[in-house]
């Protein structure tokens, strides 16, 4: 006769048992709700651009910001040692911007911190992120990739005006 002892589940035993399954398949379901029920994922490639030809290509040869539709606004910019361009953006409060973005030479940042935008602009690779600004004020987009000896003071900003 096997001894029956051996395969016995203490209540002790389950209430570590049990969160160790719960807790792992938990966040399995936050993940997929997220992903697919709000969308949230991270930023990867939206689209590919030739690096030594960025000024000529159809996304990028007027970068600047242009109103889509009422409250929507693109901006098609480049990211070149030490700047971004166009450096300032203004749109009206309660807008939403779609950035499309891309380098001209080497590797930058594009981070907005009051909006948790955080971008690698990388030669080749357009990168896209969808914000919305409704609260006026100045929103400073820095560049957070070290990309050489000016790298600092590579930044520009978005300026949210009041509704009149
Ligand atoms: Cu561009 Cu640092």
């Amino acid at each position: 006769m096997a001894d029956r002892r051996g395969t016995t589940i203490y209540l002790y035993e389950l209430a570590w048992i049990l969160p160790s399954f719960a807790i792992p398949v938990g966040m399995l379901v936050a993940l997929v709700v997220t992903a697919f029920g709000a969308g949230v994922h991270l930023p990867g490639v939206e689209g590919r651009v030739d690096p030594t030809k960025v000024a000529e290509s159809a996304l990028f040869k007027t970068p600047g910001v242009v109103e889509i539709a009422p409250g929507q606004y693109e901006v098609r910019m480049t990211a070149q040692i030490w700047s971004f361009a166009p450096n300032e953006i203004r749109v009206p409060a309660g807008s939403t911007v779609h950035f499309w973005a891309t380098s001209k030479d080497v590797v930058h940042g594009f981070l907005i911190p009051k909006h948790i935008v955080n971008l690698m602009l990388l030669p080749g690779q357009v990168a896209h992120a969808q914000v919305r600004f409704d609260t006026p004020g100045e929103y400073p987009i820095i560049c957070h990739e070290y990309c050489g000896i000016a790298h600092h003071t590579m930044a520009g900003k978005v300026i949210v005006e009041a509704r009149r």
